[in-house]
């Protein structure tokens, strides 16, 4: 993959920043067009975030790092590009000239998306360019989702790309002002705005009245199944009956706007340093990475909304004998210093992978053959921190009758040896659970990586008890 692809990031702010991380953490080569002197800081600041959190989310490692670099001509930027990105402020008038340069420069296989909050790709393209929306959202190295909007062929060419790259492209089939997400969310934010105007809640209490309660259902169900179990039994039909005529109600002012006064926006600011003034944005957004690791790790498991896009995309990558991870954050206690517990919890993700090479290898799988651990000895030598990058070797020691001794040596990437963990296993029958002799396949598989050459031509058959 490494130097196959280019993505070239126009305008390299909070959203270019993000896009370019996303690219680059799945082993595309980035080229950033940003008039700003700054943007190079700032991209390597959100790269720092992205590469501290995006590894966490996957038990394989992702593709080699691609390659970065900054242009003053966005022709140079532009040249080869596969994908590219426009991120400049929400200008009508500078995407536009934006837009007008790049129908210029850009090659004609490359997809061309706007990361645009608001517009429609016909007010994009009222100059002829040939744009698509392609609306991400904050950190865009983490969150899979991308609205497209646009024409059907450059969205099909755009989704087969942005799942590529681990993200969840949602087509949308008609064009309207601030597509579907960003509607949605100025309707809350619209009527926040009038709670705190009203001196109804604080930007502290509103907060708390979405981070104590829906907003962790909707991460995982939505909206409509979440209401779908509000309605019981009796289901959706009953839910809208039942609250339907409250719509009714005059609950919210959605269709008024509160001025901007000087006074609302002090006061919105005000409330905002005390309840988060104690943090930098760095730090905040770091606490933030760390929370949609986990909840996106939790929703991988059951397989929730996010986490089927992550394990999809997991699937697609490669999958060596050495498993190699980042250590991630929530392995870590409050010094960064990671446990014996997370140590040998390597060492299990790299037996399972043994199992699975083993056990595929040999005529598509087999069914009912599995391990079961007798004995572990841990010996530590150096420590772990999380955010380290470690590979974990597995080498069959000996593969003999029901019995498999296995060791993993785990190092980091500079190749300092931190841990070796020796275990011995039992062959067992998955179906009654009882010790058994490997099927034949598995035992050659075993014995050939223990460096056993033949298999002794009596050896017992697939199930078979020890006797
Ligand atoms: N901030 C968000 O949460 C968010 C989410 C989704 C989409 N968006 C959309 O992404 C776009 C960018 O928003 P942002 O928040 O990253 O803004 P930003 O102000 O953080 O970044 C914009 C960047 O564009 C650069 N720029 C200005 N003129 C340029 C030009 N002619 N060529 C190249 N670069 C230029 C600026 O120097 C700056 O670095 C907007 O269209 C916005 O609607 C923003």
């Amino acid at each position: 993959m490494r130097g196959a692809r280019k993505a070239a990031i126009v305008g390299g702010g909070v959203i270019g920043g993000g896009w370019a991380a996303r690219f680059l953490l799945n082993g595309w080569d980035v080229a950033v067009f940003d008039p700003d002197p700054e943007a190079e800081r700032k991209i390597g600041e959100v790269l720092a975030n992205a590469r501290r959190s995006l590894p966490s989310l996957y038990d394989r490692a992702l593709p080699p790092e691609g390659r970065l670099s900054f242009h003053d001509d966005l022709a140079e930027a532009v040249t080869d590009t596969h994908w590219v990105q426009e991120s400049v402020p929400e200008r009508l008038d500078l995407k536009h000239a934006v837009h007008a340069d790049l129908t210029r420069f850009a090659p004609e296989m490359a997809v061309i998306g706007s990361s645009t909050s608001g517009f429609k790709p016909s007010d994009l393209a009222r100059e002829g360019a040939s744009v698509i929306v392609a609306h991400p959202f904050n950190p865009v190295y983490l969150l899979p989702l991308v609205e497209l909007v646009g024409a059907a062929d450059h969205r099909a060419r755009a989704s087969a790309i942005l799942r590529e790259v681990g993200m969840f492209p949602l087509n949308i089939r008609h064009e309207i002002d601030a597509h579907i997400a960003d509607r949605l969310l100025e309707a809350v934010w619209r009527e926040s705005l009038w709670l705190v105007q009203d001196d109804v809640a604080t930007t502290q209490e509103i907060d708390e009245a979405i981070r104590m309660g829906f907003g962790l259902r909707w991460a995982q169900m939505g909206l409509f199944e979440t209401y779908r179990i509000a309605g019981g039994e009796a289901g959706m039909a009953h839910f809208m009956a039942q609250f339907g005529p409250a719509l009714r109600w005059p609950w919210t002012k959605l269709t008024d706007v509160p001025d901007l006064t000087q006074e609302l926006v002090d006061q919105i600011a005000a409330q905002s340093d005390a309840q988060s003034g104690h943090m930098s944005i760095r730090e905040l957004e770091r606490l933030r990475d760390d929370n949609l690791v986990g909840i996106l790790r939790t929703l991988k498991r059951s397989q929730s909304g996010a986490g089927a896009t992550i394990t999809a995309h997991e699937a697609a990558l490669p999958a060596p004998l050495t498993v190699r991870r980042r250590v991630p954050q929530s392995w870590a206690d409050a010094q960064g210093r990671v446990s014996e517990a997370q140590v040998l919890r390597l060492a299990a993700q790299a037996q399972d992978r043994l199992r699975q090479v083993v056990g595929c290898d040999v005529a598509g799988g087999v069914a009912d053959w599995g391990l079961a651990a007798r004995e572990t000895a841990l010996c530590h030598t150096h420590g772990l921190s999380a955010g380290d990058n470690v590979s974990v070797d597995t080498h069959v020691v000996r593969a003999d009758g029901i019995d498999l001794r296995l060791r993993h040596r785990i190092a980091k990437d500079d190749g300092t040896l931190c841990a070796t963990v020796e275990s011995g296993l039992v062959h067992v029958d998955l179906a009654t659970g009882a010790p058994c002799f490997p099927p034949q396949a598995v035992a050659a598989r075993l014995r050939q990586m223990a460096g056993v050459p033949a298999v002794p031509p009596d050896a017992p058959s697939t199930g078979q008890r020890p006797g």
